[in-house]
């Protein structure tokens, strides 16, 4: 049966092709360099007035559930208008990402929570922790700097 062995190879070439696409992006790596570091750069180091640091800072927001939260919500929903960081301040733009899928929010997070070597590592950030705060319904950007603004009074944010 020469054309099933021809179907069979066929499929085997298209997993070929299409397997590392899948699995590159389900690491969390892969995904922020894919998503966020044309902004937040490679290492999370940010741009001073442009783009915040994440690299140390997201890891010290994760340590709170509430930090937790805004960050799966920045992502979902963005942020835009100034807000001061480290002193700088910054009045940038950053969409809402609500296309991702929870899977890829939990990889991009996971990975800048990561960035420079927090003392104590925040757990990552799961798919079933996304999946709860799009739950909440939509949001926007301007809520999403209320919530900060009250994360900075609350000093959890930095
Ligand atoms: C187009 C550029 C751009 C992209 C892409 C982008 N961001 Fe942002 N991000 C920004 C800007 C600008 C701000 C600050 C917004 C403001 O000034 O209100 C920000 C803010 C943030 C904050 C809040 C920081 C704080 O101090 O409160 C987090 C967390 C964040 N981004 C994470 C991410 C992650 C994770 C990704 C990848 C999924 C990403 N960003 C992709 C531009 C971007």
């Amino acid at each position: 049966m020469p054309h099933i062995r021809l179907r069979q190879f066929r499929l085997m070439v298209l997993a070929a092709l299409l397997l590392p696409a899948a699995a590159a992006l389900a690491d969390p790596k892969a995904a922020f360099v894919a998503r966020c570091a044309m902004c937040h750069q490679a290492g999370g180091e940010g741009l001073a007035g442009q783009f915040p640091r994440l690299a140390g800072r997201a890891a010290a927001i994760a340590g709170a559930p509430a930090g937790r939260r805004y960050l799966v919500r920045v992502v979902l929903h963005g942020m835009a208008g100034p807000i001061e960081v480290e002193g700088t301040r910054i009045a940038g733009v950053m969409p809402g990402m609500a296309s991702l899928s929870d899977a890829d929010i939990a990889a991009v997070l996971s990975h800048a929570i990561s960035l420079g070597k927090p003392a104590r590592p925040p757990r990552p950030v799961t798919p079933a922790e996304v999946a709860a705060v799009r739950g909440e319904g939509p949001g926007s950007m301007a809520d999403n700097r209320a919530l900060r603004a009250q994360l900075v009074a609350e000093g959890l944010i930095k």
